[in-house]
């Protein structure tokens, strides 16, 4: 056991996380909570930051109480988020004009098609690296500036201040209305389609076709170095690192070589690629965006595969369907049969995120008959995630001419051995899981306890990887090939439901 110990705080779409590690990047204590999901119409999602912020202060209670710690034995807090979600705060009150508007959330999404104009989807792909789509921050800002009433003349006048979850907290962190530091990093502005991917600053010919008004953003920082000291419960520990949550991922993954990729399976799954410290342009339906910056070093850059549904299509199975009454049963039913029957399930809930980025696409079960079994379906529904996933790493390698040799993953499906062993299959590589699997909170720490002395550099930091659990492919091209023909066939008749 060693003396020095680095704070990284989760801030996730279902709830907030506090993990203390140790200079090993062992986890000494863990707390976690969850906040409410507020559905106010279809498709809109949003979450309320004051109740975000108790949330947080609760779980670093919690963590330090379990470690049985002080907070001034810390020797620095790193913050990683749910990216994209969007809060705008009076400055002078410290409290939220609305609540926040969810990454998930589609409300903007006639707002987008308008900003394409005649240029489509790609009108700021060049500056960003991101399509237009609802999923992103500068639109919802944008949404907020225009529905809160006056809040557009009193942005205008600097009263407002605009942050993803990151700002929020670190806002917070540091003192709030009491002299709080209004900062995001590198990863985190990336995903707000307003700041320009090669000078790393807010883009403004971007505000101005979006009227984001520059007033009320932050100012963009790397992604570790000190942004300022926390007051309250963590008196004196440096606020040390930002990350979005995907790409902490890959900092706690380690991918810190050119070719290197992670694929986070969760509520949806998110597989990145390092492609150095250039932005590489995707043109098959990938993100080019932020990997990390340390300190004043040149950015690292990927690409990123987004699929919105993996994990909440299990849920779905057990929540709406009923089929299972908890997620780990889907495993043992999937298993009892030797394939899926000729069933394929394409969740496409919300439209298809990449490779497709198609909003009029819905969910489509194809390939049933009488001899199709609820087990049969659970297979289907793990498939859907691996299959989605091969889709990614086919557009990764057109666009980078990189060939992904091996798959890590991290995140809660990847306990699913019948998931993780598919996933190797249809790859037709090896699919590694690391020892901490607790790879956002791990890379969050990392990047702080770089900025404070607690590691030298990026390798000590791979030293700590390990693997736990390796899955090699096992299946013949014959079956890959016409298993991928089908799923194929079955995406393309989730297309067109909406006009
Ligand atoms: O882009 C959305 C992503 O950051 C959400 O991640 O893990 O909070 O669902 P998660």
């Amino acid at each position: 056991m060693t003396d020095k110990f680095v704070a990284a705080i989760d801030q996730g779409t279902t709830s907030s996380r506090c993990i203390i590690f140790n200079q090993d990047g062992a986890i000494v204590a863990v707390d976690q909570r969850e906040h409410r999901q507020i559905f106010p119409k279809p498709g809109w999602v949003e979450h309320d930051a004051t109740e975000i912020w108790s949330k947080v202060q609760a779980v670093v209670a919690g963590a330090i109480a379990k470690a049985g710690l002080r907070a001034d034995q810390l020797s620095a807090l790193g913050i990683t988020n749910q990216r994209e979600t969007t809060v705008l705060w009076d400055r002078a009150t410290g409290k939220p004009v609305h609540n926040a508007i969810v990454w998930q959330d589609t409300r903007t999404a006639a707002l987008c098609n308008q900003l394409g104009g005649s240029d489509g989807q790609d009108r700021f792909r060049e500056q960003t690296g991101l399509p237009l789509a609802s999923y992103f921050s500068g639109p919802k800002a944008a949404w907020l500036l225009d529905n809160v009433p006056g809040l557009r003349a009193r942005a205008e006048r600097g009263e407002i201040a605009f942050g993803t979850i990151d700002s929020w907290l670190i806002w917070n962190l540091t003192g709030g209305t009491d002299g709080g530091h209004h900062v995001t990093d590198v990863t985190n502005a990336g995903r707000t389609m307003l700041m320009n991917l090669e000078t790393l600053q807010w883009d403004s010919s971007i505000l101005s076709a979006m009227s984001v008004p520059e007033a009320v953003l932050p100012e963009i920082r790397s992604s570790s170095e000190v942004y300022g000291t926390a007051v309250g419960q963590l008196a004196g520990v440096p606020v040390a690192s930002a990350l979005g949550d995907q790409q902490a991922a890959v900092f706690g993954q380690a991918c810190y070589d050119v070719g290197t990729a992670k694929n986070t399976y969760g509520t949806g799954s998110f597989l990145l690629l390092n492609t150095g410290n250039r932005p590489v342009p995707s043109k098959n339906g990938l993100l080019t965006t932020m990997g990390y910056k340390i300190g004043s070093e040149a950015p690292v850059y990927c690409l990123e595969g987004a699929i919105a549904i993996t994990g909440a299509l299990v849920q779905w199975f057990r929540d709406q369907l009923g089929i299972i009454r908890t997620a780990d049963e889907i495993e043992p039913l999937a298993a009892s049969v030797e394939d899926n029957g000729g069933a394929y399930i394409v969740p496409a809930f919300s439209g298809l995120f990449a490779p497709y980025w198609r909003s009029d696409a819905r969910g489509v079960i194809t390939g049933l008959t009488r001899y199709v079994t609820k087990a049969h379906l659970a297979r289907a529904v793990l498939e859907a995630t691996s299959w989605q996933t091969r889709e990614v790493v086919d557009a990764m390698y057109q666009d980078s001419g990189v060939e992904i040799t091996t798959l890590k993953v991290d995140g809660g499906m990847t306990k699913n051995n019948l998931l993780m062993q598919h996933q190797a299959d249809v790859l037709d590589v090896p699919v590694i899981r690391p020892k901490v699997s607790e790879t956002t909170c791990l890379g969050a720490a990392y990047a702080a306890g770089l900025a404070t002395g607690v590691w030298n550099d990026l390798d000590e930091l791979k030293a700590h990887w390990a693997k736990d659990a390796e899955w090699t492919p096992g299946m013949t091209a014959d079956v890959r090939d016409r298993e991928y023909h089908n799923w194929r066939k079955a995406v393309e008749k989730s297309f067109g439901w909406l006009d």
